[in-house]
């Protein structure tokens, strides 16, 4: 194909966004417009993301997100090769309103509708950044999934890793509620460790060191609840050293963790001389954890590859790209029209799945 421009939506969870990507031959593809409303402040009051709010709140946003992008994109619908929408995995309500938006512009505009998982546009993501190449391995962590997944191509993934409890995302959120910072966690526990003594609680580590390479954070959360307890009502430098402490323990069982599947990687693809690990999620925006990965990374002969955190958080941009990367391996979505939205829906359908394994049906 020649040049494809591609309206990505999504609406998984609580953000409400709509992008355009373009990509021409032979050159880099290039985010014509990426409009990202987040509803964190309708959230707020309640600690975490309300479905019913959510997908209330994604009714009332949508149009005028789609309309700000093809705006922000000097592209009106006709020239517009497809429609992506996220069609799953997330909180049903909104993925309703964004599917369905969606096939509602497709029919109208007389366009292809791709049903895109949203897995997958996190997975394919630094495609779009860095221009990674296949195979390489991608560290998910975000609110709803801690995973480590190999990515072979469009389509094509196998899961080596996944949280058999809480997502790592999801850690941060309650270890923050516990200790009565505000959500969302991962930023208000990253802030308030500056100022903490690491060293003051000797939290757990789950699992590091054991050869299985999954991972677990309930242990560390009931961990954080008990030394809170013991010692509360908590002063400010408490709970600061709490948070420093908790991030600490996070970031070494991460390594540990991780370490697995480096080192599985290159048992299987021993003349890759640099494989990258891609991160992405909210969480790969902390910094301390960036920091033990990029270590990490060295230590095993593997590049760090960090999309810029806009882009590893939810987007619509990366949902387009996901479409145009359909497309163009030729994965066009036939039966997208009938699709149902999804709540689970894995990105390796042959892996068992975990019990217990991150939020049900919440963002990813
Ligand atoms: O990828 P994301 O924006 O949404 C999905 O879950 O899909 O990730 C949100 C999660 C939340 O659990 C949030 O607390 C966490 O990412 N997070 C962080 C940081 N920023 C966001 N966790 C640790 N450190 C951060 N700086
Ligand atoms: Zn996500």
């Amino acid at each position: 194909m020649a040049g494809i421009k591609v309206l990505g939506i999504e609406t998984s969870c609580d953000e409400t966004a709509a992008s355009v990507v373009a990509v021409k031959a032979g050159a880099r593809p290039e985010i014509l417009s990426n409009v990202v409303l987040s509803q964190i402040e309708e959230h707020a009051a309640f600690g975490g993301v309300v479905p019913e709010i959510a997908a209330r709140a994604h009714v009332e946003a949508l149009d005028g997100i789609v309309e700000a992008a093809l705006a922000d994109a000097h592209v009106d619908l006709a020239n517009i090769d497809a429609v992506a929408a996220t069609a799953g995995p997330g909180l049903v309500g909104g993925l309703i309103v964004g599917l369905m938006t969606a096939k509602a512009i497709a029919a109208a505009a007389g366009k292809p509708l791709i049903a895109v998982n949203h897995l997958e546009g996190h997975a394919l993501t630094a495609r779009l950044t860095e221009g990674a190449e296949f195979p390489y391995l991608l560290l998910l962590v975000s609110g709803g999934h801690t995973q480590i997944v190999l990515v072979r191509g469009v389509g094509d993934y196998e899961r080596w890793a996944t949280t058999i409890d809480d997502a790592l995302g999801e850690a941060f959120d309650k270890t923050a509620k516990l200790i009565g910072l505000p959500h969302p966690g991962g930023p208000s526990v990253e802030a308030a460790a500056k100022r903490g003594d690491a060293s003051r609680f000797a939290f757990p580590r789950p699992m590091k060191g054991e050869q299985r390479p999954d991972f677990s954070f309930s242990g560390l959360k009931t961990a954080v609840r008990q030394a809170a307890t013991a010692i509360a009502p908590l002063s400010d430098q408490d709970v600061a050293d709490i948070s420093a402490s908790f991030q600490a323990a996070v970031a070494d069982a991460l390594a540990d963790r991780v370490s697995r599947s480096l080192t599985r990687f290159h048992a299987a693809y021993p003349d890759i001389a640099a494989p990258a690990l891609v991160v992405a999620g909210g969480v790969a925006s902390n910094a301390l954890i960036r920091e033990t990965l990029q270590k990490l990374c060295a230590a095993h002969g593997f590049r760090l590859v960090a999309p810029p955190p806009a882009l590893c958080t939810d987007n619509a941009a990366m949902i387009a790209w996901a479409g145009i990367e359909r497309l163009q391996a030729g994965l066009s979505d036939e039966g997208a029209m009938g699709f149902a939205p999804r709540s689970r829906w894995p990105l390796d359908t042959a892996s068992a799945p975990v019990v217990g394994s991150g939020r049900r049906g919440a963002k990813a």
